[in-house]
């Protein structure tokens, strides 16, 4: 039975208490609606760590106002089940209500600060919090392109988790790639006194990547976004079999998505550290994929070593 914590100064004394009884905390940081992938990173965690905490907290700071941070699925119940069924359990669920309360009323709300036509978040009063951590390489392609707040927002709220809970170390999944590469570059060139783990990507039997967004598909997009892993698929065999010009790879992987009804946002072949493009096959690369089915946007890859 995980211990709920609702306030983020009750979760720092919960930590803060286990170290100096010598325990090791593990934080794997989630938005809730938890499926398999959540869950493995959760069994990664505690091969590192004595004291397991997850949090679940859907940010505001990374949805974009014309993003879905309104029809974002959330089950609180359904994920407390979830995790009370792993063996020997999480030792604390952190759902704060708003990480950004800093307990001062601001006696008037600026949406001015901000210049005309400057992109803000779903964060309601961004002057309220003015402090963002921007992984400025790494978060310029990909998923920064067509979310330009989006990375600002995940390293930012993954710092104030780090710094709140003050874990040992942290598990990322590798199906968000580009998510986890900003938080390791954070890390080290903040000297965050955390490791990062990488955790493996977690499919559905068919090959779907599994995702909290796949719950808004409908059944034919359902069927349709399986092109993705596909052609994931594919392209990994053709580059085992020795085909090398990234370009063709990756038209192959555009061409089969599109045909069965999805819209291509990238597809991007890049280093697997640096995440620059890469033009000639080489070890360790690794495919991205965005693409929209319907209203939904889901991300995939495929790391070629
Ligand atoms: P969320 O999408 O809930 O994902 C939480 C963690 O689970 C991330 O590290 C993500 O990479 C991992 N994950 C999701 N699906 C996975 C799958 N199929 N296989 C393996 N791991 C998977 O990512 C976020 O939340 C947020 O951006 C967050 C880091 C919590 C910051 O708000």
């Amino acid at each position: 039975e995980p211990k709920i914590i609702r306030n983020k100064h009750e979760m720092r004394n919960w930590s803060r208490s286990m170290r100096s009884q010598g325990k090791t905390i593990g934080l794997v940081p989630t938005m809730g609606y938890l499926h398999q992938g959540h869950l493995s990173l959760i069994t990664e965690a505690k091969k590192h760590t004595q004291l397991i905490v997850v949090s679940i907290y859907v940010n505001p700071g990374q949805f974009a106002i014309n993003e879905d941070l309104s029809t974002y699925p959330s089950d609180f119940n359904g994920d407390i089940q979830k995790l009370k069924s792993i063996p020997n359990g999480v030792d604390v669920v952190f759902n704060p209500k708003n990480l950004y309360d800093y307990g001062v009323e601001r006696e008037e709300k600026q949406p001015g600060v901000r210049k005309m036509g400057e992109i803000v978040s779903c964060l309601e009063d961004e002057g309220g919090h003015e402090t963002w951590i921007r992984v400025e390489g790494l978060e310029k392609g990909m998923c920064g392109k067509s979310r330009p707040v989006f990375f600002r927002g995940v390293a930012t709220v993954v710092a104030k988790l780090f710094n709140v809970i003050e874990p040992d170390v942290a598990v990322f999944g590798k199906k968000d790639y580009q998510q986890w590469r900003i938080i390791q570059r954070m890390v080290r060139d903040l000297d965050f006194a955390v490791k990062v783990i990488g955790s493996e990507l977690v499919r559905e039997e068919d090959g779907l990547a599994m995702s909290s967004r796949n719950v808004h598909l409908s059944p034919q997009e359902r069927e349709q976004a399986l092109s993705i892993s596909r052609s994931l698929f594919e392209a990994k065999s053709a580059a085992k079999k020795g085909k090398n010009i990234c370009s063709e790879l990756r038209q192959s992987v555009i061409e089969s998505i599109e045909a069965a009804g999805g819209k291509i946002d990238y597809v991007e072949i890049v280093d697997q550290e640096s995440l620059e493009t890469v033009f000639e096959l080489k070890n360790g690369v690794v495919v991205c994929v965005a693409a929209w089915f319907g209203k939904v946007r889901l991300i995939d890859n495929m790391e070629i070593s």
